[in-house]
């Protein structure tokens, strides 16, 4: 049997960025809209448009500047919203509204303060809507796993008779277990989708630590979208890390049978660029992108790392893009080293942006012992041109 794809769509720029510490300005979600393309995204959520004038622009210039991927934008499903998330995706060669609504009893008492049936019409009226102002459509049952099934199986069907071709069921406050939430997606594809042309998505927060085990084992029983972010940003403890499910189907082919577009040689570089563009770095241990993430302390690690590297080692540094990092850079470097760590990382300057950049090192390197990625990345200013490369 012929692997499956799976549709990745990375919602850095709309989940990711509504976090706390990971606001972005306009020139920077763009960029990282473009090292999103480059590194192989299929959907790029671009923002919330009707949320603020910031979303509107930013969905706006995203969708001018992406050629390949689709844009999506967010929007409740009110007609308002739907309209604004359609005004700000005109531009875009492949649209996707996304369009939410909370199914559960809990949401629809206490937030909405509507009936199952209100919701129910809210959601067929803004999924026709949407479906007249983009290429496509997504529903979203916010709060799904906590959804009584029946109501959500209902309502799902309900936006595929309307015209949405993507089904998301949100694990929206990270509750599930890896094989509670398989059995809801086993559910929806044997009650909803049957033998029609819907793709099932998948989008776990990490209030457990579960995220990404749970998105795997959505795949597994018949996802086929997954939504996550660079660095697993999102809200609370995030969303699932787009580099950890990457690396788990690349590494573990044998059991999650599935191909995608992504080139893991561009995560690194792709989690550098957003560490600098946000408030904080990524943690130390952090899986596939963390500083410590192939680093061998212990003795009896590094013999058996020498003697081969799959003693401790299942996946290369490379493969996922991580530069060699034999020189060690501190307050004797010079500038040939930092200028080759940089080039590693996908950055080129010009020679007077260079001395500049040597006098904001070597003013970190007195105060500073180790000088890591982050470190470098963080000393370039803005203003700088700066070109991260293919
Ligand atoms: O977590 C969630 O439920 C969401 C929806 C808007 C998709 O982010
Ligand atoms: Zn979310």
């Amino acid at each position: 049997m012929q692997n499956e794809k799976i549709t990745i769509f990375d919602t850095t720029l709309r989940d990711g960025e509504q976090s706390p510490g990971c606001s972005m300005y306009l020139d920077e979600k763009v960029e990282m809209a473009r090292q999103l393309e480059r590194l192989g995204v299929d959907v790029i959520e671009a923002g919330f448009p009707i949320a603020s004038e910031g979303d509107f622009a930013a969905v706006k210039a995203v969708s001018s500047e992406v050629t390949n991927a689709t844009v999506a934008a967010l929007g409740r499903a009110m007609e308002a919203d739907v309209a604004k998330a359609g005004e700000a995706l005109e531009k875009a060669r492949h649209s996707r509204i996304h369009t939410f609504i909370a199914t559960s009893d809990i949401h629809l008492e206490y937030k909405l303060k509507k009936t199952r049936n209100e919701v129910f019409e809210m959601t067929r009226r803004a999924v026709k809507q949407a479906s007249g102002l983009a290429d496509e459509v997504e529903f979203s049952a916010e709060d799904a796993t906590r959804t009584d099934i029946d109501f959500l199986c209902e309502i799902l069907d309900a936006a595929v008779d309307s015209g949405a071709s993507v089904l998301n069921i949100p694990d929206t406050v990270g509750y599930m277990l890896p094989n509670e939430y398989a059995a809801v997606i086993a559910s929806v594809k044997e009650r909803v989708v049957r033998d029609r042309d819907v793709t099932i998505s998948v989008h776990c927060h990490n209030d457990l630590g579960l995220a990404v085990a749970g998105t795997l084992a959505a795949l597994e029983a018949g996802a086929r979208q997954v939504e996550c972010t660079i660095n697993g940003i999102g809200e609370r403890a995030g969303n699932a890390a787009l580099e950890e499910v990457i690396m788990a189907v690349n590494v573990r082919s044998e059991k999650l049978p599935f191909i995608h577009n992504i080139d893991a040689t561009l995560l690194y570089p792709t989690s550098q660029l957003l560490s600098s563009f946000i408030s904080f770095g990524v943690q130390p241990n952090k899986a596939i992108v963390g500083r410590n993430a192939f680093a061998h302390e212990a003795g009896i690690h590094q013999h058996g790392v020498l003697s081969n590297p799959l003693c401790y080692e299942i996946m290369t540094p490379e493969s996922v893009g991580v530069p060699q990092n034999d020189i060690v850079l501190g307050k004797h470097s010079g500038r040939h080293a930092l200028v080759s760590r940089l080039q590693s990382l996908g950055y080129k300057f010009e020679a007077d942006e260079v001395s500049e950049l040597y006098q904001r090192f070597s003013a970190l390197a007195d105060k500073k012992k180790n000088i890591y990625d982050q470190d470098l990345l963080a000393l370039i200013p803005q203003t700088m041109p700066t070109a991260i490369a293919a």
